[in-house]
């Protein structure tokens, strides 16, 4: 049995994180840590009546660390509350799977890589969407090098309104807006997918367009709250977008929103074209031409279990030695190219990020 602490229950730590571990045949989950008391509490009876035993419950994840021998920290924090959770784990001599983003800044994503490297621990990134069915399948062309040289790709999730709910909004904890939520996602499936080329340069644009708006006859978005009257500190921007240049000398145009005035994205959409071949993600398609004809693989698989994949793929990682698929390492190359597109967003300059 994995012995599993879970720091920060709140919405994707009790749908994503302890849902998963509960359902999962060799986790248990021994420890609990949350800055909500109340919340703390009511996670805490849950799961004590769901195992059918008791499970310790902190303040925070640098207590839960030293109180309790844990195999396992899965933390779920906000997004400026990653980095001290994650020492502490990696301290204590725990394996760690951290949500996006890794950190909201460079400095501590390195010192989280460097003291993993010391404690001889990895940390596992929660980029969920590259756990996806369809992304997964997508990726066994890209890998057997059916696109040939990849030179461009596009990543986006433009949602008409669909913006988060609480700290999302609020620059001091998270970091940016859709940029640090939805970004990351985005961001990495893309560079996932044209094979992780090394980034050198960055052109980034952020602005904050619509922000608060007054709508009536709102469908309800399917993630989040209808509209965004409710967060009360709404200081980051509602769109970015960014065109990174990589060493192959290939480039990946970056497109996130919460609120634009056009049509809404159904989810995640990737492009990657090659001089072989290309790909989309929705629908699954492989393009290529044969014999001077065009064709299209169509890939019969919607995104499925990810969730499971994900905390499945980082149990069975800690059970057998594997490395993980989402490193720290990777995780640390998506944060540099958020950060330089939030830098060069404010500067008006690129920002160059290796020769
Ligand atoms: N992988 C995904 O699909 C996915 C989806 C949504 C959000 N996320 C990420 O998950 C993280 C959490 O997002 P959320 O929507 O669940 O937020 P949330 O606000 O619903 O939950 C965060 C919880 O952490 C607690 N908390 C705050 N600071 C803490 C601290 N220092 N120590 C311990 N607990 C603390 C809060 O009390 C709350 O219960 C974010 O980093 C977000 O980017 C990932």
């Amino acid at each position: 049995m994995v012995k599993v602490g879970v720091v920060g229950v709140g919405a994707v730590g009790r749908m994503a994180h302890l849902e998963s571990y509960l359902e999962h045949p060799d986790a248990d989950i021994v420890a609990i840590a949350d800055t909500n008391p109340e919340n703390l509490r009511q996670v805490q009876q849950d799961l004590e009546e769901r195992q059918g035993h008791e499970v310790a419950a902190f303040a925070s994840g640098e207590a839960m660390s030293s109180a309790v021998g844990l195999d396992a920290v899965s933390i779920a924090t906000p997004n400026t509350a990653h980095f001290t959770p994650t020492m502490a784990a990696l301290e204590a001599g725990s394996f760690v799977l951290l949500e996006k983003p890794m950190t909201v800044d460079v400095a501590e994503a390195e010192q989280i890589v460097a003291m993993a490297k010391r404690a001889e621990r990895w940390v596992m990134v929660g980029m969920t969407h590259r756990f996806r069915d369809d992304a997964r399948a997508l990726q066994r062309f890209v890998d057997a090098g059916e696109l040939g040289s990849i030179y461009y790709g596009e990543a986006r999730i433009l949602r008409r309104r669909g913006t988060p709910t609480g700290w999302y909004t609020d620059q001091k904890i998270s970091g940016g807006g859709p940029l640090m939520d939805i970004g990351p996602h985005a961001l990495d499936l893309g560079w996932w997918m044209m094979g992780c080329p090394e980034p050198l340069r960055v052109s980034g644009y952020t602005t904050k367009a619509i922000g608060h708006d007054g709508l009536d006859f709102l469908d309800r978005w399917k993630t989040y709250t209808p509209g965004n009257q409710d967060n009360a500190v709404y200081d980051t921007e509602d769109f970015a977008t960014a065109l990174i240049y990589f060493k192959t000398g290939a480039t990946l145009h970056l497109t996130v929103a919460w609120s634009v005035n056009g049509p809404q994205d159904s989810g995640l959409k990737v492009n990657v074209y090659g001089s072989q071949g290309g790909l989309s993600l929705d629908p699954p398609t492989v393009f290529a031409t044969r014999h001077r004809v065009f064709t299209d693989t169509h890939v019969p698989l919607t995104a499925g279990d990810y969730y499971k994949e994900e905390f499945g793929h980082f149990i069975r990682c800690i059970m057998t030695g594997q490395a993980p698929t989402v490193a720290a390492e990777s995780g640390l190359t998506v944060v540099r190219m958020l950060s330089a597109i939030k830098e060069s967003a404010q500067s008006g300059k690129d920002v160059i990020l290796g020769e």
